[in-house]
């Protein structure tokens, strides 16, 4: 069984960190013989503040344009996610929100695992989020990759990023995916056999 695991980048400011840690995460994650990596740039499906005429949840795969239907189509092509989340004011960036009120079963019963960056780690716009994933009827995981700052700041300063300056967060890298593995190869079976 090939699994696919999404990347969803949650930041879409210009000049946004969230770049650095994809680009680690691609580095150690493609080669794997256990799943395939997507990643799911938001950037790539800019929509407009939440404006379907009802809810999602309701709706269904009954997308209101072809814009939500390539976000929906995305969502659904992946048996789990790692979400790469900033921090903005102590929540989870509004583009990430945004792009999530606009789907629904495409979520359900699937794992979503976090890595998240600032100065206490991205932690208080994770633990936001692993409720959000409740309401979708997900599998939020316990273990994330929390990027301090001091981490964060030498990969700012380097004049060219390499993944190498985020090997310490290697091993909880490596615990995270197994961990994602585990529940996106449990869950999937489940689905299929729904
Ligand atoms: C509007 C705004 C609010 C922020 N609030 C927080 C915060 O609550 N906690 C934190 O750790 N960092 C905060 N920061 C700093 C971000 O961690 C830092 O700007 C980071 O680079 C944002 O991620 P991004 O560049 O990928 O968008 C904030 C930044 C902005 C722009």
């Amino acid at each position: 069984m090939t699994l696919r695991i999404q990347i969803i980048i949650g930041s879409t400011r210009p000049g946004r960190f969230a770049d650095k840690p994809v680009a680690w995460l691609v580095d150690r994650l493609t080669g794997r013989d256990d799943f395939e990596v997507d990643v799911l740039d938001l950037r790539d499906h800019p929509l407009p503040l939440f404006d379907s005429p009802m809810s999602p949840a309701r709706t269904l795969r009954d997308y209101p344009n072809e814009a939500v239907a390539a976000l929906g189509r995305r969502f659904d092509s992946a048996d789990g996610y790692i979400t790469v989340t900033s921090e903005y004011n102590h929540g989870y960036p509004a583009s990430l929100k945004n792009a999530l009120d606009y789907v629904f079963p495409e979520f359900n019963k699937k794992p979503m695992a976090f890595v998240g960056y600032g100065n206490a780690g991205g932690a208080r716009a994770i633990e936001q989020l692993r409720l959000v994933c409740v309401e979708f009827e997900m599998a939020p995981l316990r273990r994330a990759v929390h990027i301090f700052p001091d981490v964060m700041r030498p990969a700012m300063m380097a004049e060219e990023f390499t993944p190498a300056l985020f090997e310490s967060l290697d091993e909880r890298l490596e615990m995270l995916t197994n961990e994602l593995v585990w529940w996106s190869t449990a869950l999937k079976v489940a689905r299929d056999t729904d």
